[in-house]
């Protein structure tokens, strides 16, 4: 059964993405196809007064200019453009709807040319008057109104009291800055016009279904009238979670001119739209002299739009992950004039874990203990907030393991007590935790008599391997050789699936395609059975494996049984929904270590090594799951080091829209990485024991990081990032 599962496969589209086979959206092509470039607002706050196209609509070679005033019809309610993962509070933002502006760089023309050149030429001739309204940007200023999220989490025990009373008390600002992505492909869109009404919309996406229900909501089409692609996506990770207005603005482009319309973002525009929220995150931990906790006490206080109340789960860690009687948690957001912010890598944890893990060593230092020490005092083996079992836990081997990886038992845990040549050295650590969640996905087989499969789904491969693993999947099940696997992934018209996120699509779609292949085998061995003089008469136990039916040690093949019951084609469609037990919590665990060499004289920081030991269940692909995990920790140096959106308040403008200034790891800033999976076997979170794989590489990763630059400068740096000059 485990040919494939379990192992290192490469890639299956590894070929076609190499060679440029592999296409992504702004690279489908379309008869007499046009280009729009988009003009964007550059006052945060205010009203068009004044919107002038006429030099424009001049330009040899543009065809129209659409702008709020001239445009087809756009759904009035909020409910239209809501779309699966939209904020449940709010009103999203609608391009072009209206003369209203509601963040710097909102797109207020497309203009329509019939190449990319002309378009974004002519765009510079579009003028524009605004009435500016009071406006205001910067969330440490606002900070006062800050309001509470709806929700607010029940407190255990009293967590004020116990912090006065505590021994040893840890209580610290950490501020996190907004963080906007970079994916290599930019946000693009080919809407394709087929001459009848009807569009094929290719779009960056993590979500094919999602975008064709919201396109079809917001310009009040009927199903059959827009379906959506996205074969292949250049990196999204949150960014292509919700439909963006490079989707709505090429659309209506289309809708329009009644011709293919294609709009690609510049990486500068890509600054107006989603956003890792800045936080600032208040954390306060009391404990005993031995190391044990007695309170918790953690409060963030995010960033968002002044339209749509966008937050996800900061806090909420702190309190699951260690033992302590007394714990207090909030969030709360302060409404600015900028766009809302979105997903980014394990939102929520990335940032709140980040803060927690930097006060578990300060307080470890409080404590004259052992970092990891103070983790294994503080462990749990239950979720502390729901008090629940964990499906499975293996997280104290994390720390084992991780740690004689990577030598700390080594680690003189006095600051600025380790040096190479010139530089200070540093070790640090940090647990890593995300949840291992689970979504309803329907897959399709279709089985032909020459032994192939193929196998669709709505899903998106995002570049974390669904292709792949599906494949690996189907090729057990049905007992096939890969290569007799075809997978067709993120077209809206395949079988159910909602947006690629949150780390559950591997396990989704495991388990819908196991279903299928299931229901293959019932249908392979009633057919088997009903041959004259089958061996599989009885058939008990069936099993398919090298292209044969077996049971009870007799077996015949999958070709020949489908040949004698004249059957060419076997079809089977199946969704599953998981049927999750209440009484456990489902997590996955990370131990990260991190080792950085400090310039004293310059204050350059290096990151020479990380070790990430995970414990995720059941690892569906040892090759492209280790990817993942490195993707996310070159992710956590970047967020420890580099990555930082800058805003000149005085204007609520981006100051450093670009990649050039907007610093991200590059290959210079990476070293050695090595990624550990611990054994987590799980029999009870689903059939395969798959708990899931992505966000859980950057979650701990800027703490260790952070605690390996205090180990070795002594500087406690609670202001991300952790740039030279704060050192120096
Ligand atoms: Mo998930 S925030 O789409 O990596």
């Amino acid at each position: 059964m485990n040919a494939y599962v379990g192992t290192p496969t490469s890639r299956v589209d590894g070929r076609a993405k190499v060679t440029g086979a592999a296409k992504y959206a702004g690279e489908f092509a379309a008869d007499h196809l046009l280009h729009g470039f988009v003009v964007a607002a550059t006052i945060p706050r205010g009203r068009i007064a004044r919107l002038d196209t006429s030099e424009a609509l001049k330009v040899k070679g543009v065809v129209d200019v659409l702008t709020h005033a001239h445009r087809p019809p756009l759904a009035d309610k909020d409910d239209a453009w809501k779309d699966e993962v939209a904020p449940e509070k709010g009103s999203p933002f609608r391009p072009l709807y209206d003369d209203r502006i509601k963040f710097n760089g909102q797109p207020i023309a497309l203009v329509v040319a019939e190449d990319w050149e002309t378009a974004k030429f002519a765009a510079t001739l579009v003028r524009v008057e605004y009435e500016q309204e009071a406006f205001a940007t910067d969330l440490e200023s606002e900070r006062g109104k800050a309001a509470k999220v709806d929700q607010p989490h029940k407190p255990r025990g009293d967590a004020p009291a116990a912090l006065t009373r505590a021994a040893v008390r840890l209580e610290a600002d950490y501020v996190i800055p907004s963080e906007h992505h970079n994916p290599m492909e930019l946000y693009a869109t080919t809407a394709v016009w087929d001459g009848n009404g009807g569009i094929t919309v290719y779009d960056k996406t993590q979500g094919v279904q999602n975008v064709q229900k919201f396109l079809c909501s917001v310009f009040g089409k009927k199903p059959d009238d827009i379906r959506v692609l996205s074969p292949y996506v250049g990196g999204a990770f949150g960014s292509g979670l919700r439909p963006q207005h490079q989707v709505v603005l090429a659309t209506l482009g289309a809708l329009a001119l009644k011709r293919s319309v294609r709009v690609v973002l510049t990486r500068q525009q890509m600054y107006s739209l989603g956003y890792r929220p800045m936080t600032i995150e208040h954390v306060a931990l009391g404990a005993k002299p031995d190391g044990t906790l007695d309170a918790v006490s953690h409060e963030a206080i995010a960033v968002t739009s002044r339209f749509e109340d966008f937050s996800r789960n900061d806090t909420g860690w702190a309190e699951q992950l260690y033992k302590s009687p007394n714990s207090r948690l909030s969030h709360k957001l302060v409404h600015l004039d900028v766009a809302t912010p979105c997903d980014m890598r394990a939102p929520g944890a990335a940032s709140g874990v980040c803060a927690l893990e930097c006060a578990m060593d300060e307080l470890a230092v409080a404590l004259k203990l052992d970092p990891i020490e103070l983790r294994l005092k503080c462990y749990s083996d239950r979720d502390q907030s729901e008090d629940l079992p964990y499906t499975s836990k293996r997280l104290r081997e994390c720390y084992a393991r991780g740690a004689e990886a990577f030598g700390w038992g080594r680690r003189n845990p006095a600051p600025r007590s380790m040096r190479d040549g010139k530089e200070l050295v540093g070790w640090g650590m940090a647990t890593g935790v995300w949840e291992a969640l689970q979504m309803p996905v329907a897959a399709r087989i279709v089985l032909t008599a020459n032994g192939h499969a193929e196998v669709s789904c709505a899903a998106s491969d995002i570049g974390t391997g669904t292709y792949t693993i599906v494949a690996q999947v189907a090729a057990d099940a049905l007992g096939l050789p890969i290569d007799n696997i075809s997978v067709r992934l993120a077209d809206s018209t395949l079988p159910q699936a909602p947006v690629e996120g949150g780390s559950w699509m591997a396990a989704s779609s495991a388990h819908a395609v196991l279903g299928a292949a299931e229901d293959i085998r019932q249908e392979l061995a009633r057919l088997a059975k009903a041959m004259p003089g089958s061996p599989l008469a009885d058939p008990v136990n069936v099993t398919l494996v090298d292209g044969m039916i077996a049971s009870n040690g007799a077996a015949v093949s999958i070709a020949d049984v489908m040949r004698h019951s004249k059957v060419e084609r076997i079809e089977k469609q199946k969704l599953n929904q998981f049927v999750e037990d209440k009484s456990y919590a489902r997590n996955t665990h990370s131990a990260v270590f991190a080792e950085v060499k400090v310039d004293e004289e310059l204050g350059v920081i290096r990151v020479t090594r990380v070790v990430s030991a995970v414990a995720a269940g059941r690892i569906l692909n040892t090759k492209t799951g280790r990817s993942q995990i490195m993707g996310g920790v070159v992710w956590g140096i970047g967020m420890a080091l580099h990555e930082e959106t800058v805003m000149d308040h005085r204007f609520g403008r981006i100051m450093n829209a670009n990649i050039a200034e907007y610093h991200i790891p590059v290959n210079a800033d990476v070293h050695d990485i090595d990624v550990i999976f611990v054994d987590e076997p799980d029999e009870r979170i689903n059939r395969l024991g798959v708990k899931g794989l992505g966000e859980i590489g950057i979650v701990g990763v800027p703490a260790a990081i952070a605690n390996a630059v205090y180990h070795a400068t002594g500087k406690r740096i609670r202001r991300f990032p952790i740039t030279l000059d704060k050192l120096i």
